[in-house]
């Protein structure tokens, strides 16, 4: 079966590690195991006990129960985990899409929200979110893009790479137009908890009967390492994607499930902390841009990441190439999640060494462009 391409994923491994500022990046400085034993207070030698076996076959009870806590009037039974939010966006596509479905994706988003559907034989319509609406989108437009033939309305929330947050009277004309046609809405929420303002974010599982959310360890918790994903919907679309779960997962690695199972017990000091490292990136950036006359962004409400529009006639692969060769500065172009003209920024990584690659960044716009 082909698929195309997961552009973000070719681009970065192709210059993630040989780049001396990297700024495709998505997470928030990660944890070293000391650090999260440290910050959690937790006894490290009980993990030396733990026996390496398959564990509980769809997550531990603690790791489901702590996960459940993450929604409101949720028990296990409306979780299951996950290899990463990627295994879990995955695993609800192949339990609910069908040839001939449609599917209607907001963008710009993770590829993968749909190249898969795609692949499975879905008709994709995208509606954009648009600079001029502060990358917001039209509602009338999105009314019109979905049918009673709509079998999933997806979207990220916040959004990768806009940083955008739907407010609350968003989500609910969403909802309204997903009730009025019968579809579901997969809310990919792994950036849920990083609003830069007012950090409270509802999740659609707890808006809509037919709200899937998908979260995982690797944004929100700085944990991309700890491969665990979580799925939360209503019970009976659980049991279905379970039912697919188990020719493709059987379970999640057992210290995983251990380690991410801690982390959600320390959800308020591990937010604390990476919401800190946001908002200095968050600053970073924008007193950078503030100066810089030929980049221009529309918005940023939460998450980790920046879009940035640039004025230059080369695409933006060519862009980013060059920037990168001559300074070490790596991008995401747009054009890697289809939109062109555009760059992603990742401002949450190590941020003396971001200091240092706007400063080169902006010798190159100033020389250069
Ligand atoms: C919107 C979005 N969804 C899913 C993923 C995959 O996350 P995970 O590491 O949990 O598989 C990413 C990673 O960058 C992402 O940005």
């Amino acid at each position: 079966m082909k698929i195309k391409p997961f552009k973000i994923e070719e681009w970065m491994n192709k210059y993630e590690h040989i780049a001396k500022y990297d700024m495709t990046t998505t997470c928030i400085k990660s944890f070293t195991l000391r650090e999260f034993f440290e910050i959690t207070k937790e006894n490290f030698d009980k993990i030396l006990d733990k026996p390496l076996d398959y564990g509980d076959i769809t997550g531990s009870q603690r790791l489901k129960y702590n996960a459940s806590k993450l929604y409101q009037q949720k028990d296990e039974n409306n979780i299951t985990v996950t290899l990463g939010a990627i295994g879990a966006n995955y695993l609800v596509f192949l339990s609910l899409i069908e040839k001939g479905d449609e599917v209607t994706v907001i963008i710009p988003t993770y590829q993968q929200h749909y190249s898969v559907p795609e692949q499975l034989g879905a008709k994709i319509r995208f509606v954009k979110l648009r600079s001029d609406l502060k990358w917001h989108i039209d509602i009338e437009e999105l009314e019109r893009a979905v049918t009673p033939k709509t079998k999933l309305i997806i979207f990220s929330n916040p959004n990768n790479p806009c940083g955008t947050v739907f407010s609350d009277d968003e989500l609910k004309k969403i909802v309204e137009i997903a009730r009025k046609n019968d579809a579901y809405i997969l809310c990919d929420e792994v950036y849920r908890y990083l609003n830069h303002v007012n950090n409270i974010q509802k999740s659609i599982a707890d808006l809509y009967e037919k709200g899937i959310s998908t979260f995982s360890m690797s944004k929100t918790f700085s944990l991309a390492g700890v491969r665990v994903g979580i799925i939360c919907g209503g019970k009976r679309i659980i049991r279905r994607i379970n039912r697919h779960r188990q020719y493709n997962t059987i379970s999640i690695s057992a210290l995983d499930d251990y380690i991410a199972a801690i982390a959600l017990e320390n959800k308020d000091t591990i937010i604390d902390r990476n919401l800190k490292l946001v908002m200095e990136g968050r600053e970073n950036l924008l007193n950078w841009i503030k100066k810089e006359r030929k980049v221009s962004i529309s918005n940023l409400e939460g998450g980790t990441t920046a879009f940035i529009g640039y004025e230059d006639s080369k695409n933006s692969y060519d862009y980013c190439l060059e920037l990168f060769r001559q300074t070490g500065v790596l991008l995401l172009p747009g054009d890697a999640m289809d939109f062109p003209k555009h760059f992603r920024l990742g401002f949450c990584g190590n941020q003396a060494d971001f200091k240092e690659g706007l400063i080169k960044f902006s010798g190159w716009l100033r020389d250069t462009v």
